[in-house]
């Protein structure tokens, strides 16, 4: 099969890792230069044969089969990402923002080229939470799916406990490459409310605005109610939660909650994610890495190996690349909802 041409853009802590997983597999792909701000900057400190550009023009060169786009933020990565699916590349995206507020048009931009979207990243790192809310949601059987999904609100809860400065905390959150480049993001819930409207739409085949999303956010938190729930020998935990109401509409929010110590998703630390999906008869539990370099990379990179796999349709089999034990499942979800 010929190598595929891939453009990351982005070479921060997931940026760097998918450019590390492609790396590995030289015969299977040719990487594009990777688009930075600062091409120097990130020449001077990689160790790796990599070329950096500050030009879109020169990272898309010659329509790359597959664009990554891990830059975060929603101004650049937003017309970046409807323009490369436009000029008929795959799109992998790890951007949760990105996604809840275009997935629709993002979507139809895919379809119109027969390309395909893939973002299983952009929510639950590692986690298959997204195929799993997408195969369920296709059969409408989910009431509700709640979660902890932001990986920087565990452990700055945590911190706190331990006495440490919110400040100082928000800051080592960012050192592990959990926390956003802006961290409000984290903490103020629109993260979670990003992740939020990707679930319900797998979910409940509705599309909320994020700012539809009531939030609740870590800095309200007073000093008395975190001792109280310490002493209580309760956990904290920002859980999002979207259901279906017996009305029809599809509620969503992000709340701050004490849980007791044996809730199945207290026990939930750094950057573990954990869901509940609500069926009629039971509920079905997942979790796992949901946010840093690597959980994150992994998820990008087994969206790029889904993409090369459909280019060698019957050789697949025979591919000595070790088969994702949940595959069956991402091969089940298109990233697509009718
Ligand atoms: N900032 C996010 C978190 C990264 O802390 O969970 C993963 O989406």
């Amino acid at each position: 099969a010929r190598k595929l041409k891939v453009a990351v853009l982005g070479h921060g802590a997931v940026g760097a890792g998918v450019c590390s997983h492609l790396l590995a597999h030289p015969g299977r792909f040719e990487l594009a230069p990777v688009l930075v701000r600062d091409p120097a900057k990130h020449a001077a400190a990689c160790d790796r044969p990599l070329e950096f550009t500050d030009d879109p023009a020169v990272a898309l060169a010659g329509t790359p089969d597959i664009v990554v786009e891990t830059l975060g933020g929603t101004d650049t990565a937003r017309a970046l990402s409807q323009s490369v699916l436009r000029d008929g590349s795959h799109l992998v995206t790890a951007n949760k923002a990105v996604v809840a507020l275009d997935i629709e048009r993002l979507n139809d931009l895919a379809r119109q080229q027969g390309r395909q979207l893939r973002y299983s990243a952009a929510i639950g790192g590692g986690v298959p939470i997204l195929e799993l809310v997408d195969l369920l949601g296709r059969n409408g059987e989910i009431l509700a799916v709640e979660g902890v999904m932001n990986g920087t609100c565990n452990f700055i809860f945590d911190q706190l406990k331990q006495g440490t400065r919110l400040a100082d905390a928000v800051s080592e959150a960012q050192r592990l490459g959990f926390a956003e480049a802006d961290p409000s993001t984290d903490l103020d819930g629109h993260d979670a409310a990003d992740k939020l409207v990707l679930l319900a739409h797998h979910a409940f085949g509705v599309t909320l605005h994020p700012s539809q999303i009531e939030k609740e956010s870590l800095n309200d938190l007073d000093g008395n109610r975190i001792r109280a729930v310490n002493e209580k020998g309760m956990v904290f935990k920002q859980i999002a939660r979207c259901e279906a109401t017996p009305d029809g509409r599809v509620e969503a929010r992000v709340e701050i909650v004490a849980l007791e110590p044996d809730h199945p998703l207290a026990g939930l630390v750094n950057e573990g994610n954990g869901f509940l999906v609500k069926l009629p008869q039971k509920t079905v539990s997942v979790r796992g890495k949901g946010a840093g370099r690597w959980p994150t990379a992994e998820a990008v990179f087994a969206d790029i190996m889904d993409i090369q796999r459909s280019y060698l349709t019957g050789e697949a089999e025979a591919s000595p690349v070790p088969e994702n034990p949940l595959s069956h499942i991402r091969r089940m979800s298109t990233g697509q909802v009718a």
